[in-house]
């Protein structure tokens, strides 16, 4: 069972993001994916009732890492989750989905889902640890150009 009392690593703070983090979402974005978003289909994504999510940063203000959430009816979907490279390793994903998973337990009976690329071993790690378990596989969902396709993964915390 996840222990969702667990502090933050030390001096990392966690606020909810907003259509104003648009710019800092597509640099952390850029840090983590080979086709990153931009900031105007964040800002764009966010000004949408029902999208949010959580961003971390440290002591300095320095942006670590990000969740986007996508919410309909009692089922909240994880868009994307990143954290930027020079800050892995420290519990900031961990203390994005902790956040996550809190707020969707504030307002009970809810089921959070994602998809994962089934080679993305530290993320499935990562959302095992959180309590996510394996719910299905969606064949050949990743198309990479001049590269075999690769299997979604679904997971499901509820
Ligand atoms: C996946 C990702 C978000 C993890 O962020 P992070 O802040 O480093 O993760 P945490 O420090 O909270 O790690 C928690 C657990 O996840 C797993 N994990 C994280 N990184 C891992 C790695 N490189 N290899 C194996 N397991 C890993 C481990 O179980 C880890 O627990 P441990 O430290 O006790 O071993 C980060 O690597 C990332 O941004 N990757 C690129 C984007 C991505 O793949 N996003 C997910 C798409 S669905």
């Amino acid at each position: 069972m996840t222990d969702h009392s667990k502090a933050f690593p030390e001096g990392v703070h966690i606020d909810k993001v907003s259509s104003a983090h648009a710019q800092v979402l597509e640099a952390l974005h850029r840090t983590s994916f080979e086709k990153p978003w931009a900031a105007p289909e964040f800002a764009q994504l966010l000004n949408h009732p029902g999208t949010g999510g959580f961003i971390a940063f440290n002591a300095r203000l320095t942006p670590l890492g990000f969740i986007l959430v996508r919410s309909a009816g009692d089922e909240v979907e994880i868009l994307t989750l990143c954290v930027d490279p020079l800050y892995r390793g420290q519990k900031i994903a961990t203390s994005l989905l902790n956040s996550l998973v809190a707020d969707c337990n504030s307002r009970g009976g809810v089921k959070i889902i994602l998809e994962v690329e089934y080679n993305n071993q530290p993320a499935l790690d990562l959302y095992e640890r959180c309590g996510f378990g394996r719910v299905g596989e969606r064949p050949e969902y990743y198309r990479k150009r001049g590269k075999p396709s690769g299997a979604a993964i679904i997971m499901a915390y509820s």
